[in-house]
This record gives C-alpha cells, structure tokens and sequence, in this order.
C-alpha cells in the first residue's frame, strides 16, 4: 500500500456541480492526490486562479471522496451554500472549469472507537462534514488510505434548516443507517424549532454517547451548553473565516480555556474540531 502525499496545491477540474436543494450544491473536483490524503473532518481552500476577486481562498469540508470502478479514490465532494463573493462564483462553474486548491487542512475528527451513540448535529450547510464521518464511523469506507473499520454502534443525525426547501443530502444518510431527526424553523419539515429545541425532545443520552455539532456560532454555543448539562461529551466543528489556513496569518483564531484563563487557537491548524468544553465561549 503506497503513503498518500500528505499536502496538495495545485489547479484541478470541475467533474460536476449539483443541485442539492435551494441555493445549495455539491462539486465534484479531479485530484487522485487530495482523495487518497484526505480525511473526514478535514478541509481544503479553493480559489479562482484567473481572479483577484475574491482574493483570499475560501475553507469547503470534505463531503465525501469518490472512487473509480477500480475503488481507487479519484475525487472529492464539497458542499456549499450560495451566500457571497465565492459562492455566486462558485454557482456558475461547469464541469471543465478549473479551481485553484490546497489541503487536506486541519485535524480530522479523532476515531469515536466504542462510543454507543455518535449523534451528528448540523446546522444549515454545517452538514457537509457529517456523511464522511457516518461512512468512516459505521466501518462502510476507508479514508487516507486507512483501511474500513466500525467505531461505534450507531449514528444518529440531528438536521435543522430554516425551510424545507434548504434540506440537503437527508436520503444519502438515511441510505447508510443513520437514523435522521430534521428540523425546520418555520415547521415546514419535521419538527417546528431549532435544532437544540429537538435535541431537548430527543430521550436523554447515554453513558457512551458522543455528540459532534457543525452549524453556525449560536446553535454550536447552545449544543456546547446542552451537553455541558447533560455531561454528553462533545466535539464542535467551527467555520471560521480564514485567510491562509496553514497557520500562517491568525486571522481564524478562536478563544480556547488554558491554564491560565483563556488564549487564542488558530482553527485552521488546532481545528476546525474541539472539545466543545474547551472553547472559551464567553470571550466570543
Ligand atoms: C473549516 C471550514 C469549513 C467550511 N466548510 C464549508 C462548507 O462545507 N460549505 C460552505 O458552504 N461553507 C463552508 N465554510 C464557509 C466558507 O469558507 C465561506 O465562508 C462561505 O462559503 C462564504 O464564502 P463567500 O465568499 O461566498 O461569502 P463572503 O463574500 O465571504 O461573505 C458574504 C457574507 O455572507 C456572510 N457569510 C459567510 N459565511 C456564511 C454562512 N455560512 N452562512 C451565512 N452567512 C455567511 C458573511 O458574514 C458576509 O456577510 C467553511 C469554513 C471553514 C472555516
Ligand atoms: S487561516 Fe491563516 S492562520 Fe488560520
């Protein structure tokens, strides 16, 4: 077995750029070398090569990696939301189009190796890292080259939108055995509230429970508090803005406790994921 080259920066191909429900897609890209290295939790950068606008790159998680006919991983899916500068850009690619890449960037999430429960709570577009990890935690796919292995018994999603209409990828989950809680703010699907508001309603977790929350900063500081009270623990997966991620710039820091009081950590290369007890949050 070959050792998948650990960083990739360089140009690559649009295969496909997907609807998956209102203002939200799912692109593939051509590169042999991020799908063999990357893993779930992960991120890369992305940037229009012939573009000053946006300047900087912008951070997309792995979704998935795809495989050829022969299982060799030859592509990655990332997930994204239309809401500004990079994602109208990114809107109009066609399969062709090339994009400018580095990653994999970050820390994967950690192996949840006897854990009973690992409940999945997303947020809006904060589901993209959720369907690799539910793939590598029930033992169905190997990521970077490690073999498939089961975590743990099972993995529940916890999903909320605003509208029906933002629901993405829910059958891709249920599809692998996860069971699926959906949400939506106006009650257009499934339960009428946030997502928090669902997980209160859910029966309580477990002795070897495991929760992980992607979404944005209110609902992560609101799930950080449930499992706090509840002594669930607890990973959060944050989306900083970032500039470089590499480590080199600063400009993702997020507040952390230390031992003496609280510092800053940069996201990009501590994270995106940490013990939701770990971040700072009255300093956010
Ligand atoms: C580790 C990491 C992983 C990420 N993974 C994903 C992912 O899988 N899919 C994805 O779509 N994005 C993801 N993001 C966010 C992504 O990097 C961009 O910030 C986002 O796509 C907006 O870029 P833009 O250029 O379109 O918007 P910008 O032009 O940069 O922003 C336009 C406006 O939208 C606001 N805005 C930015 N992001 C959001 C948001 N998520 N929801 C609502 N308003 C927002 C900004 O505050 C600003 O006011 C991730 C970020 C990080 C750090
Ligand atoms: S994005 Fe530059 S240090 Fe994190």
């Amino acid at each position: 077995m070959t050792t998948p080259p650990r960083f990739f920066h360089g140009t690559v191909t649009a295969l496909e750029n997907v609807a998956l429900a209102r203002g939200t897609y799912r692109l593939r890209l051509a590169s042999s070398e991020l799908a063999r290295a990357i893993a779930p939790g992960q991120f890369v950068m992305l940037r229009f090569p012939d573009r000053l606008d946006p300047l900087l790159g912008r951070a997309f998680a792995l979704m998935d990696t795809v495989r050829d006919e022969h299982g060799q991983p030859h592509a990655i899916d990332i997930g994204y939301y239309v809401v500004g500068k990079m994602t109208r850009l990114l809107e109009r690619l066609r399969p062709g189009d090339r994009l400018s890449v580095w990653g994999p960037l970050g820390k994967p999430f950690p192996r949840y190796d006897g854990v009973r429960e690992l409940v999945l709570i997303a947020g809006g577009i904060g589901q993209t890292p959720f369907l690799a990890l539910a793939q590598r935690a029930l033992g169905l796919v190997g990521y970077s080259n490690q073999p498939a292995r089961r975590e743990c018994e099972q993995v529940r999603l916890v999903y909320g939108t605003r509208t029906a209409d933002l629901l993405a990828s829910v059958e891709d989950f249920q599809r692998l055995g996860v069971v699926v809680h959906i949400c939506t703010e106006d009650g257009s699907a499934g339960y009428a509230g946030l997502v928090t508001d669902l997980l209160a309603e859910l029966p309580r977790p477990q002795r070897g429970d495991y929760w992980v929350a992607c979404g944005p900063m209110p609902m992560l500081r609101a799930v950080a508090k449930l499992a706090q009270d509840w002594q669930v623990p607890c990973h959060v997966s944050l989306e900083s803005p970032m500039a470089c991620g590499t480590g080199i710039c600063y400009s993702c820091v997020t507040p952390v406790r230390s031992l003496d009081g609280w510092d800053y950590a940069r996201v990009c290369l501590d994270g995106p994921i940490f013990d939701a007890c770990q971040i700072a949050w009255d300093k956010i």
